[in-house]
């Protein structure tokens, strides 16, 4: 993919991994951002002021369109969609009440945002659709069983995507990280432990696998995931959840 010059839409941009990626890419790219809170986008816009900032709620249709709309006509040149927002909840199926906003955000919205914007930007010099999946779309983790289960439908979506679109100039990237610290994906800061990694490093990967033209690029711990057989699928899987009493 072509790292500069572009006009990037990126979800959720206004903290985490998305507000890493929109300050590296606003350096050379024009990079606009939503999310659902004004005052996080705002305090994103004054540490980057050169980032546009639009409220939107993926979760929600009629606020998708409004968002593809506006962006139509204001950015009419955006040529690369960025599908980073997300959540991830701790959900033990048996207690509590049925909280699926996960696949409302991580899976519905990511997917109607990629067909909205994949006809817009078709034929577009250089257009590229990035998703953001994660390494328990492949090794669950059973304590966040909704949000496994949409990052392995986003793996496949994006595969069939690429498919659709290998012959109509549009590149569909997969980045699938691990777990890193510094973001708020469970709605509260994740804290660096042995196992993760910060937005810096994910970003330099990141970077590199663009550079190389790849199309799925794993991070970190995320690279044996991808190529484990079903066996050793089975073993991760007992491995990571050995601690976990449901
Ligand atoms: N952090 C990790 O360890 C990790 C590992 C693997 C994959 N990932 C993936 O990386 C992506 C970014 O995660 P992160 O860790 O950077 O999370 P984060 O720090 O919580 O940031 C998430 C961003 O998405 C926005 N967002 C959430 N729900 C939204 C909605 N309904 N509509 C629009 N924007 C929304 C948030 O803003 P508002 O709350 O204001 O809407 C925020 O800007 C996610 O897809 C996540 O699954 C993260």
């Amino acid at each position: 993919m072509r790292l500069e010059n572009n006009t990037i839409l990126i979800t959720g941009g206004s903290v985490g991994i998305g507000f890493a990626f929109a300050k590296y890419f606003s350096k050379n790219n024009n990079v606009i951002i939503c999310g659902r809170d004004l005052s996080r986008l705002e305090a994103a816009k004054k540490s980057v002021p050169s980032l546009n900032i639009y409220k939107c709620d993926i979760s929600k249709k009629d606020e998708c369109d409004e968002l593809f709309n506006i962006i139509s006509k204001e950015h009419p040149q955006v040529n690369v969609l960025i599908n980073n927002a997300g959540i991830q909840k701790e959900i033990r199926i048996l207690e509590g009440n049925v909280d699926i906003d996960e696949v409302d955000i991580n899976f519905k919205g990511t997917i109607y945002l990629s067909i909205l914007f994949a006809k817009f930007i078709l034929n577009k010099p250089n257009a590229a659709i990035i998703n953001i999946s994660s390494g328990l779309a492949f090794v669950p983790s059973a304590i966040f069983p909704i949000y496994c289960a949409t990052k392995a439908g986003i793996h496949s979506f994006t595969m069939s995507l690429r498919r659709q679109l290998q012959d109509k100039n549009v590149e569909v990237i997969e980045v699938i990280p691990p777990m890193v610290h510094d973001t708020f994906l469970k709605g509260k800061p994740i804290e660096r432990n042995e196992r993760s990694i910060s937005t810096t490093e994910l970003l330099e990967e990141v970077i590199n696998g663009l550079k190389e033209n790849k199309v799925e690029i794993p991070v970190g711990a995320t690279k044996y995931m991808i190529e484990n057989s079903k066996k050793d699928i089975n073993s991760a899987f007992e491995q990571m959840n050995k601690n976990f009493v449901f």
